[in-house]
């Protein structure tokens, strides 16, 4: 998989892919991440890339024409066999799940455009047409945080990069049935009183299989859902 970064922060992002797991997948040649600065495409001797609404209003927009260029330059280099999916984040985008994390994970190429201040001139999306995606219910200063949490969260999909391969079968919201992990338990057997669960140390799989299964599901419905306005409670 191939991941272009487009912003004008890709300092922020230096830590975070030289960082353990996603450093030794692009090492192995499973991954390979760009890290590409709008700036580069502003104009004039002040390079601006940022200017005031028309209309009015506070802050400032990202003007669409570096913005647009910089994703060009990265489609340019793109063959058609390995088409590009360009997402935009930004907090009305559609909200990151599990299950969009697994379709973007069957992409051989994103491009991911990552906004700051205000937001972006609406002509950037008319003009690439992105998927726009959100990580939650509030407000970044800035899309950077949410790329890294897209890319963490689809690259450990990637066969090979998790060390473990069986793991993210089992994550949260992986399954069939999507529902949380129940509780988990390593030595010591016994901690400050509290014991391990006695089935658990049973030997006998289909007890333990049941189990797991009832806690996750319990699990599940504990989880505290605050959803966004819903339909019917829109104007
Ligand atoms: Cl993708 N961007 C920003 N700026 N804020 C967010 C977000 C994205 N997702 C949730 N909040």
């Amino acid at each position: 998989m191939r991941i272009d970064v487009v912003t004008l922060f890709p300092e922020m992002f230096r830590g975070f892919l030289e960082g353990s797991l996603l450093g030794a997948a692009q090492t192995a040649g499973l991954l390979e991440i760009r890290l590409r600065n709008i700036r580069d495409f502003a104009g004039g001797v002040h390079r601006q890339v940022d200017d005031k609404p028309y209309g009015g209003g506070p802050g400032m927009l990202l003007m669409p024409g570096p913005v647009v260029e910089c994703v060009e330059s990265v489609l340019a280099e793109a063959t058609a066999a390995a088409d590009p999916h360009v997402v935009m984040l930004t907090p009305a985008g559609r909200p990151l799940t599990q299950q969009l994390v697994e379709e973007l994970a069957g992409r051989d190429r994103l491009v991911l455009l990552c906004g700051r201040y205000e937001g972006f001139d609406q002509r950037v999306a008319d003009t690439l047409e992105p998927e726009a995606i959100s990580i939650g219910d509030y407000v970044l200063s800035g899309g950077e945080v949410a790329a890294m949490v897209l890319i963490e969260a689809v690259t450990r999909l990637i066969p090979g990069v998790l060390g473990d391969e069986a793991s993210a079968g089992d994550d949260s919201f992986s399954g069939a049935d999507r529902l949380v992990e129940g509780p988990q338990y390593t030595r010591p057997r016994e901690f400050r009183g509290l014991q391990v669960p006695e089935v658990l140390l049973s030997g006998d799989h289909r007890r333990i299989a049941a189990w797991r299964h009832e806690q996750a599901l319990n699990a599940t419905r504990r989880r505290q859902h605050s959803p966004a306005a819903s339909d019917s409670e829109l104007p």
